[in-house]
């Protein structure tokens, strides 16, 4: 058995992947009803879509939003910044209630002083990757990051393809961070099928949100299903 094997079985077999549902696919007319089903469900984080018009062209929710969702969930709130100039918004989401924040890399000039600035607000500091910017533009501000969101599709809109060739960049980033504390996230394109491909290429956190929240059978199962998907990988793995 090849080492990189070896590496990935101990990956797979040494822990669970978590599970963060991405609200962008709920029914925004029943938000805090669709989080607390998600979180009786099993979800380990709530992952929230922030978007501007301007960085991605879409528009979605702020503070408010997130401050609403704080009210309902006990499980960690993850917050998504698809936002230019993030560190003007960054204490506005810590203060409504965010546990980490994720900002774009290509959205930062200054990225060394907004993760700064978010760990002094009290969250755990993300960089999320667009799918053309390469793992290597990490490598100088590893020390100061706890989270790592790899873009698998063009951000924006829920529902759209797993980008496979990304798997290549999540193998490379786990490689980086050996040795640290840093959670590496998934997010685009994420069902039972893409699933296993992102957790053997490395990913601690797989963000769903139309396999989950616009499941037929409900969100419970959508949870349930990514979950059997997930030990299957780790079965199928297992020598
Ligand atoms: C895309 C967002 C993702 C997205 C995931 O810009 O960052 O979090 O909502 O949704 P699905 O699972 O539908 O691709
Ligand atoms: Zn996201």
């Amino acid at each position: 058995m090849d080492s990189s094997k070896r590496k990935s079985q101990q990956r797979l077999t040494s822990k669970q992947i978590k599970i963060a549902p991405s609200i962008l696919a709920a029914d925004f007319g029943r938000l805090g009803e669709e989080v607390t089903r998600a979180q009786e469900a099993g979800a380990d984080l709530i992952h929230i879509d922030v978007m501007d018009g301007r960085f991605v062209p879409n528009i979605t929710m702020g503070p408010l939003v997130v401050e609403a969702i704080a009210k309902v969930a006990a499980i960690p709130l993850d917050v998504h910044l698809m936002i230019v100039e993030p560190d003007r918004f960054l204490r506005r989401f810590a203060e409504s209630g965010a546990d980490s924040i994720s900002v774009h890399i290509e959205a930062s000039t200054h990225l060394h002083s907004v993760l700064g600035q978010i760990k002094e607000a009290g969250c755990r500091a993300g960089v999320a990757l667009n799918p053309h910017t390469p793992a290597s533009a990490l490598q100088d501000i590893l020390d100061d990051v706890d989270m790592i969101n790899v873009m698998t599709v063009n951000p924006g809109f829920g529902g759209q393809s797993f980008i496979s060739g990304m798997t290549r960049k999540l193998r490379t980033l786990r490689a980086m961070v050996a040795g640290r504390d840093i959670e590496i996230e998934v997010d685009g394109g994420i069902n039972a099928e893409t699933l296993s491909s992102a957790m053997k290429a490395g990913a601690d956190i797989a963000i769903a949100g139309t396999c989950i929240f616009q499941h037929k059978k409900g969100i419970a199962a959508g949870i349930a299903e990514l979950r059997r998907a997930a030990a299957l990988a780790i079965a199928n793995d297992d020598p």
